[in-house]
C-alpha cells in the first residue's frame, strides 16, 4: 500500500540573522601601585656666599689689577681675559674664603660609596675671568678634577637684565639620544622640558655654583656694556 503524500509546508521567508556587533575591546587593565624613578640624577649645587659684598669688592679690585699687566690664558674662552690657574697665590684673602667655602660644600656633597660621610683635602686650582660685551667659553668640561666650580664677582647686570646673556649653560649628560627618534616630544616628569638640550643658570653676584667636573658646560655670550667677573675652580683629590 502506498503511503499518503507528506503535507507540503511552506518554509519561512528566509530571514537573515542581526550581524552581532563585535566584542567591543577591551579596556585598559588597571595599573596600581604605579611609581616612577629619576634614576641617574646629577646634582648642580648653587648658593649665594653671606660675606659677598666685602669678598666680591675685594677681588674685584684684584683681578682688574692682574689683568693690567698679565695676558690672558686660552682655554675654552671665546674673547675675554683669563688669568692663571695660580689664583691663590696672588688674590689675597678673599679669595680663600671662596676656596674654603667651595671645599666645605663638596665635601657635604661628597659621600664614600656606602653612602657614608667623608672628610677629604680637597686640592685646589682656581682662575679668574673677565668677560666683556660677546665674550663667552665654548662648551668644555674640566678633565682631571671631581668638582668644578664658579663663583661671580660680578654678574655685568645678568641678574637684573636677562637680554644681557651670559648664562652658565648645562649641558644634558644623556646626550642627544633621547631626542633623536621624536624630538617634539618629552618626559612627562621633572626635568622632561630639557631633555636632549641644555640647563641654564643665571649667574647674580656672590653666587657659587658647584657640579660634577665632567659636566659638559659653557658660558653663553655676555652682551652688556659693563664687565663680567667670575671665578672658576677645580677641586681634586
Ligand atoms: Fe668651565
Amino acid at each position: 500500500m502506498k503511503s499518503p503524500p507528506k503535507p507540503t509546508v511552506p518554509l519561512p521567508p528566509h530571514v537573515e540573522a542581526p550581524a552581532q556587533p563585535p566584542d567591543p575591546a577591551p579596556g585598559p587593565a588597571s595599573l596600581v601601585n604605579l611609581e616612577v624613578q629619576n634614576l641617574f640624577p646629577t646634582p648642580v649645587a648653587g648658593g649665594m656666599l653671606a660675606e659677598a659684598p666685602q669678598i666680591n669688592a675685594a677681588l674685584r679690585a684684584v683681578i682688574l689689577e692682574r689683568e693690567k699687566g698679565h695676558a690672558s690664558t686660552q682655554h675654552s674662552n671665546l674673547g675675554g681675559w683669563q688669568s692663571t690657574w695660580d689664583m691663590l697665590d696672588w688674590a689675597g684673602p678673599a679669595i680663600h674664603q671662596v676656596v674654603e667655602a667651595a671645599k666645605q660644600l663638596a665635601t657635604k656633597l661628597t659621600a664614600d660609596r656606602q653612602g657614608n660621610p667623608i672628610p677629604i683635602q680637597w686640592k685646589v686650582n682656581c682662575w679668574a675671568n673677565v668677560n666683556r660685551s660677546s665674550h663667552g667659553n665654548e662648551f668644555h668640561s674640566h678633565p682631571g678634577a671631581y668638582w668644578s666650580g664658579t663663583y661671580y664677582v660680578d654678574d655685568g647686570g645678568i641678574a637684573g637684565n636677562p637680554e644681557l646673556g651670559g648664562e652658565f649653560e648645562v649641558q644634558d649628560p644623556r646626550g642627544v639620544a633621547p631626542v633623536m627618534y621624536a624630538p617634539l616630544l618629552t618626559f612627562a616628569t621633572p626635568g622632561g622640558l630639557t631633555l636632549g638640550s641644555s640647563e641654564l643658570v643665571s649667574p647674580r653676584a656672590g653666587m657659587m655654583v658647584l657640579f660634577p667636573s665632567w659636566l659638559i658646560h659653557a658660558v653663553r655670550p655676555y652682551h652688556g656694556a659693563a664687565t663680567r667677573i667670575s671665578i672658576a675652580f677645580n677641586l681634586s683629590l
